[in-house]
């Protein structure tokens, strides 16, 4: 298994922090959370339906997958639920969850809490009025497990403020309690008013209470300006971003070695629901054959659907995206070819790099540079933009076979650049055992005629570098090893960058095995690794 076990994860939290001294104190440190919960709500004497209420019933006759992963996650979702058992006089504590769409945000906290087992509720907000909200919220806390459920019963709250309050009367006494709204941007959107009663609420009654507070949204830009300077939530809560499931999750869905491990997570960017359609043990074209064959499968669907919630037709931001996608990489080319001009593409980029769908990247080196690079941050939308979008309408008429064989064609030196920001993302990881890598940040090197394109520079800092710690090569081929040839293009490369000498160390990253030596040679295996040993 190379994912860690929760329990092993919960020992290396137990070692650090005043949550784990308490979950040792209780349980040796390795009981799950549940048990310890049921317990803490004997001792607070409060009846308690203990349970789930709404995504079982919502899910109800729909099989969910098994859930994977996102240890890291629960054991941050387990240690704020101990801070709220240890706190006093204010115990209750908020948390505020985004991350982009699809990623996994309502089923990781679905999961959190039927593996705590405390009363909640769970209210998931969407467009419609406020009224309609109101009366849906009602419902909900009426049809949940806190204990206090009966008081939702014949009350219509005609405001946030009157229904938030009630929700405190709700709330067990003593023991522990869990409120999430799901979508929270919906509300904060449709009444101005909304943050405020929130804020109000929660600090004069909600976390007076043993409780957690959960916001949870996918618009990243308003749920990180939530908890922003002079805003109500302001220092008061907790922020997690759930990220796509890393390649060492992805390892254990797909059971795949870890060269194909990779190859996976370019195609489906750790997405859980495009991975839910992947078989344990299929290849990648195995994979791929189903996928394009059917216009429905998540592969084929996700991305668009992404786009149209995230980005509005008039930014024109598919079309800055498709250009990047396309392999355009400075801003006046992407300008060319997705026919816009300098204000709209600025303003375009601008949005896409706050939600972190495009990274814009600035040569490595002890000189300083404005060759700013893009590249589309998300390895799914990549894949998509570049094999799948264009081509939709060929697999709507059922020519997945084409699209298939274009694939094919391309794969191997897309796949070259394509993985080279996964890689640097992997090198960076990589601490245990590698000093020279220690203390650096990663990145690449280019000039504008691209004579030399350096994949990786490692240096003190950026992006201008006081000491290059390490250049390196990336080949990320099936069958060829990285060779005497190679090792001389990066003596050549290493005499051409700024900073580096002939003493800097030389790092080869190479899918097939390293040929020569002298070099610090990753593989795809020390590479996967690389999520194991720092998994945040
Ligand atoms: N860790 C996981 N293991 C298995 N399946 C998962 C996991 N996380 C998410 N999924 C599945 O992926 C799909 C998307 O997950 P989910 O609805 O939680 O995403 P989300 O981030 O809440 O999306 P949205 O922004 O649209 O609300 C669901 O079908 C879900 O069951
Ligand atoms: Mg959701």
């Amino acid at each position: 298994m190379i994912v860690p076990q929760r329990e092993q994860c919960n020992e290396a939290v137990a070692a650090t922090d005043t949550v784990g001294r308490f979950l040792r104190a209780f349980h040796g440190g390795t009981q799950p959370l549940s048990t310890f919960a049921a317990r803490l709500d004997a001792i607070g004497g409060d009846t308690v339906k203990v349970g789930s209420t709404k995504h079982e019933c919502v899910k109800s006759g729909v099989s969910l997958s098994a859930f994977i992963g996102r240890d890291q996650q629960l054991n941050v979702l387990d240690g704020l639920l101990l801070r709220v058992t240890e706190g006093g006089g204010k115990p209750g504590k908020a948390l505020l969850m985004r991350g982009r769409p699809r990623v996994g945000k309502s089923r990781l906290v679905e999961e959190f809490l039927s593996r705590a087992g405390v009363p909640h509720v769970y209210f998931t907000a969407s467009t419609r009025s406020t009224g309609e909200e109101l009366r849906l919220f009602v419902e909900e806390v009426r049809g949940s497990s806190l204990p206090g459920a009966d008081l939702f019963e014949g009350v219509t709250p005609t405001s946030w403020d009157g229904a938030l309050r009630l929700l405190g009367a709700a709330l067990p006494d003593n023991g522990l309690s869990v409120v999430v709204i799901d979508e929270l941007p919906y509300l904060t959107r449709s009444d101005p008013a909304f943050e405020g009663t929130l804020q109000k609420v929660f600090d004069r009654e909600l976390s007076r209470r043993r409780m957690l507070f959960i916001g949870v949204g996918s618009d990243l830009a308003m749920m990180e300006a939530l908890n922003g300077h002079g805003r109500p939530f302001y220092q008061r809560a907790t922020e997690m971003v759930v990220p796509p499931l890393s390649p060492a999750e992805v390892a254990a869905m797909l059971k795949l070695d870890p060269a194909n491990v990779f190859d996976a997570y370019l195609v489906t960017g750790g997405l859980p629901l495009i991975l839910d359609e992947w078989k344990a043990g299929a290849s990648l074209w195995e994979y791929l054959e189903d996928a394009v064959a059917s216009p429905t499968s998540a592969l084929l669907v996700s991305a668009e659907r992404a786009l149209t919630a995230e980005f509005p037709a008039e930014l024109q931001a598919l079309e800055v995206l498709t250009a990047i996608g396309s392999g355009e990489r400075t801003f006046t080319n992407i300008g060319r070819a997705a026919g816009i001009a300098q204000p709209s593409l600025a303003r375009a980029l601008g949005i896409l790099k706050t939600k972190r769908v495009v990274a814009a990247e600035l040569p490595l080196s002890t000189r300083k540079s404005s060759l700013t690079r893009y590249q589309v941050a998300d390895p799914y939308l990549r894949f998509w933009l570049a094999f799948l979008g264009p081509y939709l309408p060929e697999v709507e008429r059922g020519r997945g076979d084409r699209v298939l064989a274009r694939l094919r064609t391309s794969w191997p030196s897309w796949r070259g650049r394509a993985i080279e920001p996964v890689l640097r993302e992997a090198l960076d990881r990589v601490r245990v055992g590698t000093p020279l890598l220690g203390e650096g940040v990663v990145g690449g090197y280019w000039t504008r005629s691209n004579d030399p394109e350096i994949d990786i520079v490692i240096a003190d800092r950026q992006p201008i570098a006081k000491h290059i710690l390490g250049i390196g090569s990336i080949k990320w081929l099936e069958q060829a090893p990285f060779d005497g040839r190679d090792l001389a293009r990066l003596v050549v490369h290493r005499s051409q960058l700024p900073g580096a000498t002939d003493d800097t160390p030389l790092i080869v990253v190479a899918r097939a095995g390293c040929e020569v030596d002298g070099v610090t040679a990753f593989g795809p295996e020390d590479l996967l690794n690389a999520w194991l040993v720092r998994p945040d």
